[in-house]
């Protein structure tokens, strides 16, 4: 006998084949793949991300700008209900509701007779300015008038402020109403003149003088072309229109 080892039962001796150890870091490797540690600091913003913004941005403020209608009292309703049938067509877009009461402004002075204050503030009603090439009043509304004047035989020499914070509509609307109340019945003024009269004096900044005027008035402003829906052209005035008074 000797001092051999006897495997079990006093078998032979048991041969183990002795395999290379598995590396751990090699086992747990797809654990690590699978949930990787999260990273310190902050991750930068990805580009595309920021792309979509500015272009969401971007495309926000276009459709404000189209749909927003100049954010008009006339157009938005704030007590809108469905089927109301007075929300596509305010009263203001008569011209001579509009006309009415812008004429509100200039009744202080004019008065409501359209009469004026004899010696202080010139009539309205008969006023051959008021009722002529209907560039020159709307000049006036533009930019106000000082120094004298003669109206229907009397002399003026007062202030009249500017409105030129009105739109064009309402300029044009007030003077419609004005050239066919009381007594007057002169054809209705086109907003594109107003915008055509604005463009062409949008240097002036000092009040018109009547002189000043007499000489405006023999260059008619460009036409421009009526927006769809406007208020029917007046016809145009002749080319150097005479102004009415001296
Ligand atoms: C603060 C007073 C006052 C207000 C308000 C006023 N006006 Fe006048 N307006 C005058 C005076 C004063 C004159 C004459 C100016 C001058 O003497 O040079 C005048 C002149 C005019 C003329 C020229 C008349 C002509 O026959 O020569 C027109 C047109 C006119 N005004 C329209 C209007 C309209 C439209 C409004 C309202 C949007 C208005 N005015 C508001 C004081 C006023």
């Amino acid at each position: 006998m000797s001092d051999q080892i006897l495997g079990p039962g006093g078998s032979s001796p048991q041969k183990y084949r002795v395999e290379a150890e598995p590396d751990p870091a090699e086992l747990v490797a797809p654990t690590m793949r699978e949930m990787s540690e999260p990273k310190d600091g902050i991750a930068p913003t990805p580009v595309w991300l920021l792309l979509f913004f500015f272009v969401l941005a971007g495309w926000s403020g276009y459709y404000i700008a189209r749909s927003a209608a100049g954010f008009r009292g006339d157009v938005y309703a704030e007590h809108f209900k469905q089927g109301a049938t007075t929300f596509h067509k305010p009263a203001a877009a008569d011209p001579l509701v509009l006309g009415r009461q812008t004429f509100n402004n200039c009744m202080q002075c004019h008065q409501d007779t359209g009469k004026g204050i004899p010696g202080t503030y010139p009539p309205l009603d008969g006023s051959a300015v008021v009722l002529g090439d209907p560039a020159t009043p709307v000049r006036i509304l533009l930019h106000g008038l000082q120094g004298d004047v003669t109206v229907e035989g009397a002399t003026y020499n007062g202030q009249m402020p500017s409105w030129s914070h009105f739109s064009d509509e309402q300029i044009a609307a007030v003077l419609t109403y004005v050239r066919q109340a009381w007594n007057n019945t002169a054809p209705a003024v086109d907003p594109a003149l107003v915008t055509a009269v604005r463009k062409q004096t949008s240097s002036r900044a000092q009040p018109w003088t009547w002189p000043e005027l007499v000489v405006a008035s023999k260059t008619p402003p460009p036409p421009v072309a009526a927006p769809a829906g406007s208020a029917a052209p007046v016809a145009a005035p002749p080319a150097a229109a005479k102004p009415p008074h001296p």
